[in-house]
Formats: structure tokens, C-alpha cells, sequence
């Protein structure tokens, strides 16, 4: 038996209303929450969190936030803290997302929402990606520098609150040509571990959760679930959609 499956829904600025956010949530809890071996985490926006926290029974189906400020309290207009995401019963946050990023989010900043999410007891999904790829290889050079940056300050022990979420940005969204492929991914995720071994050591490294996220869907889910050493997904666009999201949760229960 492979090990447990994450299965992260980023449902980004979406649904609108708290009616809408309380019955995807439902749906998508009753299916996720009867699977073995696998961890569904959703992360709506901040509004619905502690909201949908309430809503959650067991352990399977879980919430998570899509951000989170490094500061712990004070004067930071908008921004949420750690304590106030872990006081709103969420358990994850996803930290670094391209989306983020695009807004000027540095690694630096990055690797301080790392810290402050796992000094809080929250687990954290680093989200690192290249924009394009290049013949010569330098995007691999990118998601180095972007992954040791971004858990920059990280101790080994706390390695096991971090989670990463490979996702390249050209994969991305609507605008996306394609996914990666499953060999893309499995490449990629060999080498994500062996900058986490060389970073932190092989025992803390290995057991890393590595996730694929970048257009994910019903028909494509399986394929990077398959690969060796895969830890699971990060969906977006198709966790808006129970049926969706559903299946991708029922092929990660097949492949764990
Ligand atoms: P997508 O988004 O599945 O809609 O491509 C993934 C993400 O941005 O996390």
C-alpha cells in the first residue's frame, strides 16, 4: 500500500456567497470524508473559513487557508496572522502560490509565512514553479533557488509541517495551454527531493509530501497520483465543481 494522498482544493476568490462555499463544502466532506488514505484539504477564502472549520467532522476532509501574514498582531491592515488562521480551527495554509507571487510576493516573504504558519502548529503547502521551460535547463536552476529560499530559516525538526506543491506556472489557470505531464512532474519531483536532502538531510527530506498542481482534473488525476513518490494534488479550477473534485478524491483513494 503507497502512503496517504493529499488532495488540496485552492478554490482561490470563489464562490461568492457563504450559502454557495457551506453547500460545495458539504458535498465535497460527505465523499472525501468516507476515503482511506487520503487527506482532502479545502481552502476557501478567508471569510468562509472559520465557517466551513465548524462544519468539519473527522479528520479526512479538512480546511486550510490560501494565505497567511508573517507578523503575529498589529498594524498590518487586511493581513491575517497565524494564531488567527489556526484560531479559526484551519489546519493547513498555502503559502508562496503563483498568484501571490505575481502580486510581488518575494521568497523572503515566503520562507517568513513559512515560519510563522509552523511556529503556529499550521502545516504549510510551499507552492514553487517556473513561469517557462528552456532547453538549457535554467528553470531547474529557478526552482532551486526558489525552494531554498523559500524555506530559508526552516529547522530540520520542522521540516514535517512543510508540504510542497510544484506547480508550474505555465500550467496554470484558464490561460494554460496544457498540464504538465506526469514524466514533467516525476522529473521534477525528483529533483525537488534532492535539493530537500542536500538542504535538510535524507530522513527529514524524504518525507516530504511532493504535490503536482497546474490544471488537475478528473481525466489527468490519476496519471500524477501514479507517479512514484507522489504526495497528492493542488486543484484548482476543478474543486469548484463537486463532481470534479469527487473523482479526483476517489482516484487518490485508488492510488494510495
Ligand atoms: P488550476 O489552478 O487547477 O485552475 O490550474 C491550480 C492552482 O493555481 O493552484
Amino acid at each position: 500500500m503507497a502512503a496517504k494522498k493529499y488532495i488540496v482544493a485552492n478554490w482561490k476568490m470563489n464562490p461568492g456567497r457563504a450559502k454557495d462555499a457551506q453547500s460545495l463544502f458539504s458535498v465535497v466532506k460527505k465523499r472525501a470524508g468516507a476515503k482511506r488514505g487520503v487527506q482532502t484539504v479545502v481552502c476557501p477564502p478567508f471569510v468562509f473559513l472559520h465557517l466551513l472549520a465548524g462544519k468539519v467532522s473527522g479528520h479526512r476532509c479538512v480546511v486550510g487557508a490560501q494565505d497567511v501574514f508573517w507578523e503575529s498582531s498589529g498594524a498590518y491592515t487586511g493581513e491575517i496572522s497565524a494564531a488567527q488562521v489556526a484560531d479559526a480551527d484551519a489546519k493547513y495554509v498555502i503559502v508562496g502560490h503563483s498568484e501571490r507571487r505575481a502580486m510581488g510576493e518575494t521568497n523572503e516573504e515566503v520562507s517568513k509565512k513559512v515560519k510563522a504558519a509552523s511556529d503556529e502548529g499550521l502545516l504549510a503547502i510551499v507552492c514553487v514553479g517556473e513561469s517557462s521551460r528552456d532547453d538549457s535547463g535554467a528553470y531547474l536552476s529557478y526552482v532551486k533557488k526558489e525552494l531554498e529560499e523559500s524555506l530559508r530559516g526552516v529547522a530540520r525538526r520542522s521540516l514535517k509541517n512543510i508540504i510542497i506543491a510544484y506547480e508550474p506556472i505555465w500550467a496554470i489557470g484558464e490561460d494554460a495551454a496544457r498540464s504538465a505531464t506526469p514524466h514533467e512532474f516525476e522529473k521534477m519531483l525528483l529533483f525537488i527531493r534532492k535539493v530537500l536532502v542536500d538542504a535538510f538531510g535524507k530522513k527529514p527530506a524524504f518525507d516530504v509530501p511532493i504535490l503536482y498542481g497546474g490544471s488537475v482534473d478528473e481525466e489527468n488525476a490519476a496519471g500524477f497520483l501514479a507517479v512514484p513518490g507522489s504526495g497528492g494534488l493542488l486543484v484548482g479550477r476543478a474543486s469548484l465543481s463537486a463532481n470534479a473534485f469527487g473523482a479526483i478524491v476517489d482516484a487518490a483513494a485508488e492510488a494510495s
